[in-house]
């Protein structure tokens, strides 16, 4: 794995490059990614393009013997630009134009940004495409930040007419699919459809849904538009992009089928904060971040592009965008690096070489201080650097266990949760989460993967379950799980004819004849596990393999396929995980509390994400080349595989 930062040269007078790319080739840096907000500096006025200061940058590092990673400044159109088309700007969904002065308030739909934006990307590709210092192009930075994916404007509206009237055909057949007759909502033309915006109370859910893959279709559509460009002018280069961290707003499977690198921007502190976790939760690893966190992206972005990733943007300090921000632990930006290399990053990348003294992010932590200084950070990465230089490189092993995920079943348990909790992001997270603490690795993949080589899969849930994936479930012999809510929906956001689980009934027979969602202070209890949130009333021949205390069944087993009606809390999980290891003759290796095992082709790493000392001696792995058998939190060790 390579090291890396992000760098703004931009920022910093012209006589400060050259000592800056000295120092981050002596830190063990080699890839410097540059350009993704430089518009205005490439570009000060229409037409009037300034390439000397970018030239001389890229010879700069260069000369330094650094790889470029170029990106299309494409996030942050310049005022020009605005000014001369006001309306490209996005519109959010209380109908109100997103204003200039900061980043990404662009339109996806609009036409004479898109023109501009291959405009932008065709200039850079053409003369940077074969320069030797570039050796990957970022596309734009972080589609769909700050809620950008979804935009209400008159462009957007005008190309969704044109979306549905290509997947539909005559406006008949939408107004079937949708269920239309319902509050009279009929169209008489694709022409009267507006955005789902703006209703008086929730619009048709079958509408909500439709925007959302319309929306996701657009980011796929305005990056495809640029890879192309860069392909053309610049073959031989990996494209990349930097998709975001707990983020599902547009179908991440269909833009990384573009690209050869999916890339990610990993911020554990910010986003412990920011999410889901219990208090209980932020307060314990309040400097470390959820164990599982990365991993869960790294192993997620992996699955986006044919295996190759990496992360974009590393957390190097704290950083100024959650509530609160505290600093990581000593050693834990080292914790992180080498996570990233066991899970098979091609290259890590600090974000950012020097925190910026002026504008929005001051008070973000780079690995130099605002005066040059080395920042912690800077210490973490020479250590990285040696470790990884210890331990050569990695190759990813197949894991053996498969968790499925679809961003379009987070739309539809977002259009439609029923119960506010019901959130299937926090739902595959734990589902992860307990397969990651009994010591397996994970594979998470689109339900248009391969999954004939896995020992167990595992599927969160799937409200809409494609045949296609039916059949590819029903040809597998190895254990299956399903997750609550699975098969409920047709493709138009329906109950399917016989209710759920739809054609699942082909693998397990049962049918979900009512569903409730439950109070965040109730949950109801099996013998040693409960369940919360949500349950299912199942009718079937099949008894229960688990049930709840009254008798309720929760878990349902078929030949080597199970389906959870539930919720399932923790030792639930534990319990279904170890009877489906059982079967699969999976090993197990249940971890402490806040310790997290991930094996490569030829090593075996833990990381410590606890607030104490951990004995590693019981996992029975023998003397680490690296690291210390009484791993100290932020600690790493690394073993040899035998
Ligand atoms: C990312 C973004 C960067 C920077 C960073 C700060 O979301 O791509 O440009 O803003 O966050 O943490």
């Amino acid at each position: 794995m390579e090291l890396g930062c992000c760098y703004f040269p931009e920022h910093w007078p012209a006589e400060m490059w050259a000592d800056d790319a000295r120092r981050m080739a002596e830190m063990g840096l080699s890839l410097v990614r540059i350009g993704e907000f430089a518009w205005s500096r490439i570009e000060a006025a229409p037409g009037q393009f300034d390439w000397d200061w970018l030239d001389c940058a890229i010879e700069t590092l260069h000369a330094a013997g650094l790889k470029v990673i170029l990106c299309t400044p494409t996030a942050t159109p310049p005022k020009w630009l605005v000014d001369q088309m006001p309306d490209m700007v996005a519109t959010d969904e209380s109908g109100r134009p997103r204003g200039f002065g900061s980043r990404r308030h662009y339109c996806f739909s609009h036409a004479g940004y898109r023109k501009e934006a291959s405009r932008i990307t065709a200039q850079l590709a053409k003369r940077y495409g074969q320069h030797p210092a570039i050796t990957a192009w970022q596309t734009d930075n972080e589609y769909g930040c700050h809620d950008t994916v979804l935009s209400f404007s008159d462009a957007a509206a005008a190309r969704f007419r044109e979306w549905l009237a290509a997947r539909y055909g005559d406006v008949d057949a939408l107004n079937t699919a949708w269920g239309n007759v319902f509050w009279s909502m009929e169209y008489r033309s694709f022409g009267e459809i507006d955005p789902p915006n703006l209703t008086v109370t929730e619009a048709n859910p079958a509408h909500w849904l439709d925007y959302r893959r319309f929306a996701s279709d657009e980011v796929v559509s305005f990056n495809r538009v640029q890879v192309d460009i860069l392909r053309k002018n610049s073959p031989g280069r990996d494209i990349t992009h930097n998709f975001m961290g707990f983020f599902t707003e547009f179908d991440h499977h269909d833009v990384g089928r573009d690209l050869d690198v999916a890339t990610w921007d990993s911020y554990p502190l910010g986003f412990l904060e920011q999410f889901w976790f219990s208090d209980e939760e932020k307060r314990d690893y309040l400097r470390q971040g959820h164990p599982d966190i990365a991993a869960f992206h790294h192993d997620l972005y992996r699955g986006c592009s044919n295996g190759r990733w990496g992360v974009m943007e590393q957390q190097p300090g704290p950083v100024n965008w959650a509530r609160f921000n505290p600093a990581p632990l000593p050693g834990m930006v080292t914790l992180w690096t080498l996570e990233a290399c066991a899970h098979g990053a091609e290259f890590t990348a600090y974000f950012r070489w020097r925190q910026a003294p002026f504008a929005q992010e001051q008070m973000h932590a780079g690995l130099l201080r605002p005066d040059s200084v080395d920042a912690e950070a800077a210490y973490e990465a020479r250590a990285a650097t040696q470790a990884i230089a210890q331990i050569g490189p990695q190759k990813i092993a197949k894991a053996p266990v498969a968790l499925v995920f679809s961003y379009e079943a987070a739309w539809v348990c977002g259009i439609q949760p029923q119960g506010h909790s019901f959130r299937y992001l926090e739902l595959t997270y734990e589902w992860y989460s307990a397969l990651r603490r009994q010591g397996l690795d994970v594979d998470i993949v689109s339900p248009e993967a391969d999954l004939s080589q896995y020992d167990a899969v595992f599927v969160p849930s799937l409200p809409i379950t494609p045949t296609a994936f039916t059949q590819k479930l029903s040809a597998l012999d190895c254990s299956v799980l399903i997750g609550p809510r699975s098969g409920s929906k047709s493709t138009s956001f329906c109950i399917p004819a016989g209710l759920a689980p739809g054609e699942l009934r082909d693998l397990i027979p049962l049918t979900v004849t009512r569903v409730e969602s439950l109070r965040d202070d109730v949950c109801e209890a099996g013998d040693s596990w409960s369940i919360s949130r949500w349950r299912e009333d199942v009718a079937s021949e099949i008894e229960p393999e688990l049930a709840l205390k009254d008798g309720r069944g929760i878990v349902f087993a078929n030949a080597n396929v199970r389906y959870v009606a539930a919720w399932p809390d923790q030792s639930l999980l534990d319990l279904l995980i170890g009877r489906i290891a059982d079967e699969a003759g999976l090993a197990l290796q249940p971890l402490p509390e806040g310790l997290r095992i991930r094996r490569s082709a030829s090593h075996i790493f833990a990381f410590n994400y606890s607030n104490s000392t951990i004995d590693t001696g019981p996992l029975g792995f023998g003397t680490p080349i690296l690291g210390e058998i009484a791993l100290d939190p932020a600690g790493v060790a690394i073993w040899a595989k035998s």
